[in-house]
């Protein structure tokens, strides 16, 4: 009995499904593209396992996008579907060269007969697969039955980012994340079309990156004896630790690569080092007497690394030299953020260096410190980023800035004519709370950025408009004192990470935003996050809809 009423449910489910009618996703994507126009209302293209994928390697390396169709597909069909480098007939995927296209720019034309996919290299037919994986409708991943069809709506796509970096940190060292973690944050950022991974590596709470020629730095400073409770109330007792070997971040360089996203390194110099002072005393301002332990505490650490010893900056440049083989990124990230610098009063060695070059004071000293990196940087054509307590003492006109507190350090770099990157803590620090009225919300580091608030960042506020050409774009953090698994990780990036991808995809004037209207896109991407087993943030469904588990 029961046999045979599943049997018919399944017959009624798979009849259902077989043939998705046409459910206009497009007024969803997320996110917006530049311009959409709609093809005759009764029109669909049927994607369907015998759909072709056609493609000219001489003239267009797809080879992204085709990777990311075969992932769709094979979600969708179960299968990966058949190649051509010729048209014959139609139902087919066409991906063409367009010269005349910038590098992330495509054109997504859905006829009747087939799908047009231009671009003018990698990024730009990833994106349009990106975009194609919202238009179909989301019951399309959610269903266990295999599906024939897909109806898809006929259209015209034109689009292209409006800032050229769209970047996502996460903070490896106060917890580590592991590879396959890192790589759904990656998948997370793929569909929102983020380009760059700012991966957050080494800390006063743990150096979290293999170097070769220093192995105590994974060995001794990527554990530590423990970690802190609740506002550094009291300890777990529990020993923690983890490290990216350097196979598990080619592995990992690799599979951003894939999904057009470059991951740049943040290696932190001077402050935030007690992970490499416990492995190298010598490398601090105390050397063996400063007792160094990698941290069990939240917070920012005094004790930093030495300006004055030459040891020091062979450290950095050993170190650099092993990141730079590891990240084909053009910029390198030096941290450079809440180095407090009264070790440095203390020590004669960084008094020294002070006098010797005629600094006038310890804030300089990190100027000078910043200079030296980047010149180890800029001799194997490498870019300085650093937090924005690098302009304090003065920075070349090379440094690109983050500006984190506030948006007055990336204002400060534009006027000077430094690139910047906006990432203020008001709008983009995802580690803030992202509600006030739950009670059983996890304990966070503090703050407070709703959905709304993430949405309303006018990463050209204040900016003239000869400086805003400064600004690189936008970044979302997620710094991870108080995030310790991945469901937690998923929460609080998700939806809020879709606000800061939208400011850097789509036009960010604030006249040209409408905050209710991307609310709703906001809730209709949440269910592919569904879908696709990832978790989020709900409450901003203030209709008390439920989605999902
Ligand atoms: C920072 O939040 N310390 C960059
Ligand atoms: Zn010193």
């Amino acid at each position: 009995m029961f046999r045979k009423t599943a049997t018919l449910l399944l017959a009624v489910i798979a009849f259902a499904t077989t043939a998705f009618a046409q459910n206009n996703n497009v007024a969803n994507l997320l996110p917006k593209p530049s311009s959409v126009v709609m093809g005759n209302q009764n029109s669909v293209f049927h994607l369907t396992n015998k759909t072709r994928i056609v493609y000219d390697w001489n003239k267009n390396d797809a080879s992204y996008a085709i990777k990311e169709l075969d992932r769709l597909t094979t979600e969708v069909f179960g299968k990966k579907l058949k190649k051509n480098t010729k048209v014959h007939g139609d139902n087919n995927i066409i991906f063409k060269h367009n010269g005349s296209l910038a590098e992330e720019q495509y054109i997504l034309e859905i006829t009747p007969e087939n799908i047009l996919i231009y671009s003018n290299g990698r990024a730009g037919a990833f994106y349009a697969v990106q975009t194609l994986r919202q238009i179909l409708p989301v019951q399309a991943y959610e269903t266990p039955i295999d599906l024939e069809k897909v109806a898809l709506p006929t259209l015209k796509i034109t689009d292209k980012p409006h800032f050229a970096y769209r970047g996502f940190m996460l903070d490896c060292s106060r917890h580590f994340w592991d590879v396959k973690t890192v790589k759904k944050v990656i998948d997370i950022m793929a569909l929102h079309k983020m380009n760059r991974f700012h991966w957050h590596l080494t800390e006063d709470q743990g150096w979290r990156i293999e170097i070769k020629k220093y192995p105590l730095l994974t060995k001794m400073g990527s554990r530590r004896e423990q970690t802190t409770t609740g506002r550094n109330e009291g300890m777990d007792g529990i020993p923690y630790g983890g490290y990216y070997s350097q196979s598990d971040i080619r592995e990992v360089v690799k599979y951003a690569q894939e999904r057009c996203i470059t991951i740049i390194p943040e290696i932190e110099i001077p402050g935030h080092s007690l992970g490499a002072l416990c492995a190298y005393p010598w490398l601090g301002c105390q050397g063996e007497k400063g007792n160094y332990k990698t941290w069990a505490n939240w917070g920012v650490s005094p004790q930093i690394a030495c300006a004055g010893k030459e040891s020091s900056f062979k450290f950095w440049e050993d170190v650099l030299g092993e990141v730079m083989d590891l990240f084909p990124s053009e910029y390198i990230h030096i941290g450079g953020d809440e180095a407090p610098r009264d070790e440095w009063k203390a020590c004669p060695l960084c008094q020294q260096r002070i006098k010797d070059n005629g600094l006038k004071n310890e804030a300089e000293l990190q100027s000078y410190v910043n200079g030296r990196i980047e010149k180890i940087l800029n001799d194997k054509g490498r870019k300085l980023i650093g937090w924005d307590e690098i302009l304090e003492g003065g920075v070349s006109e090379n440094a690109t800035i983050m500006s984190w507190r506030g948006a007055s350090g990336g204002i400060a770099a534009a006027k000077k004519g430094n690139y910047a990157i906006m990432t203020p803590d008001s709008h983009c620090y995802l580690n803030f709370y992202q509600t006030t009225d739950r009670p059983d919300e996890l304990l966070c580091i503090g703050g407070y950025i709703p959905l709304r608030k993430a949405y309303s960042l006018d990463p050209y506020d204040k900016l003239a408009k000869e400086e805003q050409k400064y600004i690189l774009g936008v970044q979302a953090n997620l710094w991870t004192e108080y995030i310790s698994t991945p469901l937690q990780l998923e929460y609080m990036l998700l939806p809020r990470l879709g606000a800061i991808a939208e400011i850097g995809w789509s036009n960010p004037a604030p006249d040209k935003k409408d905050t209710e209207e991307f609310i709703g896109r906001a809730k209709e991407l949440s269910r592919y996050y569904c879908a696709f087993g990832w978790n989020f943030g709900r409450h901003f469904y203030e209709d008390g809809v439920q989605i999902g588990w």
